[in-house]
């Protein structure tokens, strides 16, 4: 059954979550995700009660294309959308994209501002207002469930932008979101700018109202919650709040504030709460972009309480500082999970509980690595697991491997040395190189081995658990020709995790098929 009842249009207190991190995240530079991960991402949505899930920009490249296609196969439960420019060749291969899909979705946008109209799209607003009509009336064709968005609507004229609500609903779209495209609206206006919609659009009850707020002056949330209370009923959002430039409104933050403030915003959505740090988790590992550790929800602070009045209060009663449980977002105790003396059986009961489907191969080198970091890390905890086997997980596929390291370093040794064996196809070769420091010796001797042209943007390393036998796990960001990926590492030895990050990247690379983003695609 689908979770979208679009039956129910603004009448109700259910707000819709439509996550948008696999395709306006995606566009902010360096989240680029491959199809592996994007799946993942995808399935984890799913679970956690996403109603809408949009996968991608059918058009923007034969890559997106096939995320969008594949999550259509996969995921049941969510509707799947795919993004479309008002143009016939947009809809039509977003119409391809979405077609396997139990429940799919068309999302067709125009700008609808002054300036957008004048400068991007050079049209006058009448000729505007024929692409709504004609847009959603070719979508129709292909799809029951058509949004159509009014790009750089919070900066439109309110008549203009009435019109054609109005026409785009008579049309056939069934969700009609407003987007406040730069970040611009202030909440009271914001929340007006939703009154003024469902008070003047006389055909507004045929359709679902949506929001989808940018960051820039740090408003999105604020926006999102004055919209709902305003009328709208559904948000769009993403993990993390990631997105183009300062990022969107963050889904994480939107579902707890609606749950927690209940006495005053008294709304439903379908989110299993608990399952928040895991995605946020995931969407960070995946795209290297780090979560600040005061960022509400899910920052590593969010729910630290360090100050001795602060502990003492939480002691007597954690009401007095604490307004939601960390175990509502996900957060539990570290679990003490297994020891050197686990065998086979209780390391894969384990992997199902963390929500993984392994193959017996991949089991297999899990359970040998497990085995080996038992052997040097005196505590094992689920963080430590789950670090193991995403690192196994992303590099499944991959052509060049990592055979051995050795690293020479320190104080006394004046030219630090990376000693490197490395598989590339089957063939195993090895080299020696000399560097500034540890990494930049290992990076030099992947280089010599494996030439290319990649520029590294980004180098990060962070402990998985605390204490100094911790796994380190480690983002590497190469460039080439405007094509971005994210590799992951993750080991006790932080050389080994680095030197497996940069290779796990270079296989990106080597897959990495063409992103040429068609022209006037902001969004
Ligand atoms: O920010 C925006 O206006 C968008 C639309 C395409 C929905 O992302
Ligand atoms: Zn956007």
């Amino acid at each position: 059954m689908s979770t979208t009842d679009t039956s129910q249009t603004n009448t109700g207190n259910h707000v819709r979550i439509f996550d948008t991190t696999l395709r306006d995240g995606e566009q902010s530079p360096g989240a680029s995700m491959n199809l592996e991960e994007k799946m993942r991402i995808a399935e984890v949505l799913e679970g956690m009660g996403v109603d809408i899930i949009e996968a991608g920009f059918p058009i923007a490249s034969d890559g997106d294309f096939e995320c969008v296609n594949q999550i259509a196969k996969t995921v049941t439960k969510s509707t799947v959308c795919g993004l479309a420019r008002a143009t016939r060749a947009d809809i039509e291969r977003c119409a391809e994209a979405i077609k396997p899909a139990k429940q799919g979705r068309i999302h067709t946008f125009i700008a609808t501002s002054p300036l957008h109209m004048e400068f991007k799209l050079q049209l006058e607003p009448d000729a505007v207002y024929q692409k709504v009509i004609e847009s959603v009336t070719l979508a129709r064709n292909f799809a029951d469930d058509v949004e159509w968005s009014c790009e750089d609507g919070s900066r439109s004229d309110h008549d203009f932008l009435c019109r054609c609500v109005e026409a785009a609903i008579n049309a056939g779209a069934s969700t009609i979101n407003v987007p406040d495209t730069v970040g611009y609206t202030m909440p009271r206006e914001y929340g007006e700018l939703i009154s003024m919609l469902m008070n003047r659009v006389p055909n507004i009850d045929k359709a679902v109202v949506s929001v989808h707020c940018h960051n820039d002056l740090g408003l999105a949330v604020a926006n999102s919650l004055a919209a709902v209370d305003a009328g709208a009923r559904q948000v769009e959002c993403t993990i993390n709040g990631l997105g183009e430039r300062a990022g969107n409104a963050a889904l994480e933050e939107i579902v707890m504030a609606l749950r927690t403030r209940q006495d005053t915003m008294p709304f439903s959505t379908n989110i299993v709460t608990e399952d928040i740090m895991r995605a946020s988790k995931l969407v960070s590992t995946v795209t290297g972009f780090n979560v600040q550790p005061n960022k509400a929800i899910v920052g590593a602070n969010a729910f630290a309480h360090e100050s001795g009045i602060h502990q003492d209060g939480m002691l007597k009663h954690a009401g007095t500082y604490e307004i939601m449980t960390p175990e509502s977002v996900g957060l539990n105790e570290s679990n003490l999970v297994l020891g050197k003396h686990s065998g086979r059986h209780a390391f894969k009961e384990k992997i199902l509980e963390l929500g993984y489907e392994l193959g017996d191969n991949a089991i297999q080198d899990a359970f040998k690595r497990f085995k080996d970091l038992a052997d040097v890390k005196k505590d094992v905890f689920d963080e430590d697991i789950i670090a193991l086997v995403d690192d196994e997980v992303v590099r499944a596929n991959d052509r060049i491997r990592m055979v051995s390291l050795e690293i020479v370093c320190g104080n006394v040794h004046k030219e630090p040395k990376a000693t490197l064996e490395m598989d590339v196809d089957g063939e195993v070769q090895s080299c020696t190189c000399t560097g500034d420091g540890p990494v930049d010796a290992a990076f030099t001797a992947i280089r010599e081995l494996f030439p290319h042209g990649a520029r590294l943007q980004l180098y990060q390393v962070h402990a998985v658990t605390q204490g100094t036998d911790a796994q380190a796990e480690v983002t590497v960001r190469l460039e080439e020709d405007g094509r971005t990926v994210n590799g992951q590492g993750a080991d006790t030895d932080t050389m080994v995790a680095s030197v497996r990050a940069y290779i796990n990247a270079l296989n990106k690379l080597l897959v990495k098929r063409e992103k040429s983003a068609p022209e006037a695609m902001t969004a």
